[in-house]
């Protein structure tokens, strides 16, 4: 039997409540973001949540950024949904919308992986498109840009990223995508849009907004997360 897993992005990690009879099998202290690894059943399916990554700006270590993928390497797992909060350059999309990730950008300035690693991913997109479908949910396709941070972007970076043709902007991920790569588990990455990054914006994105809107975002992420772990 296929083992599962879900990690849960800023402002997502809410999703352990629907969790029946969860039992906590790891937790983790410190960092901006509490980390823990929760297993229960959805739908009488088993499903590892984990809450909370680290980040690249936290730290330098790899060991660290890659946790949550070795854990799930550890646990056995062969599929991972990974998700996020990201800003969305796609003028398109609004907050709450979800994209699936088709493609990305390693912004992050440095190699992560020691393998060279190829994605194609094409029939996993397949499968959460029609599952999307299926349910009357509305998810967007696009590519996924990330840097270090933990700084947003400025203007001027807004208008560069929107030039590189990515659709939604981010700090994490990159690494989950590639390292899960790498140990030979399959992957879905998903962005829920928290906050839209447009030239001339008035305001940068603050953290408590982007944690806010992941919050407002929860019933169509949290409909479609259960839709595609009944159908997996
Ligand atoms: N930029 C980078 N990362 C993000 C954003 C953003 O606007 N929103 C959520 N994560």
């Amino acid at each position: 039997m296929s083992k599962i897993g879900v990690i849960l992005g800023s402002g997502l990690s809410g999703f352990t409540k629907e969790l029946e009879n969860p039992d906590v099998i790891y937790s983790e202290l410190g960092g901006i973001h509490k980390k823990s690894v929760l297993e229960g059943k959805i739908n009488g399916k088993t499903v590892f949540l984990f809450t909370g990554r680290n980040h690249f700006y936290e730290t330098y270590s790899r060991e660290k950024v890659f946790r949550n993928i070795n854990l799930a390497k550890d646990l056995n797992l062969d599929f991972l949904i990974i998700t996020n909060a990201a800003g969305g350059l796609n003028p398109l999309y609004k907050v709450a919308d979800l994209m699936l990730i088709k493609s990305h950008i390693n912004f992050f300035g440095k190699r992560i992986v020691q393998k060279p690693v190829r994605f194609s991913g094409d029939d996993v997109i397949k499968w959460a498109r029609d599952c999307a479908v299926r349910n009357n949910l509305k998810v967007y396709e696009g590519c996924y840009i990330a840097s270090t941070g933990p700084v947003y972007e400025t203007r001027s970076e807004i208008a560069f990223l929107k030039r590189t043709g990515a659709d939604a902007a981010g700090m994490s991920t990159i690494p989950d995508l590639l390292r899960a790569n790498e140990l030979g588990i399959s992957t879905l990455g998903i962005s829920c849009i928290t906050n839209r990054l447009y030239s001339g914006m008035p305001v940068t994105v603050t953290h408590d907004e982007v944690v806010e809107a992941g919050a407002k975002a929860y019933k169509r992420f949290s409909e479609y997360l259960k839709r595609l772990i009944d159908d997996y």
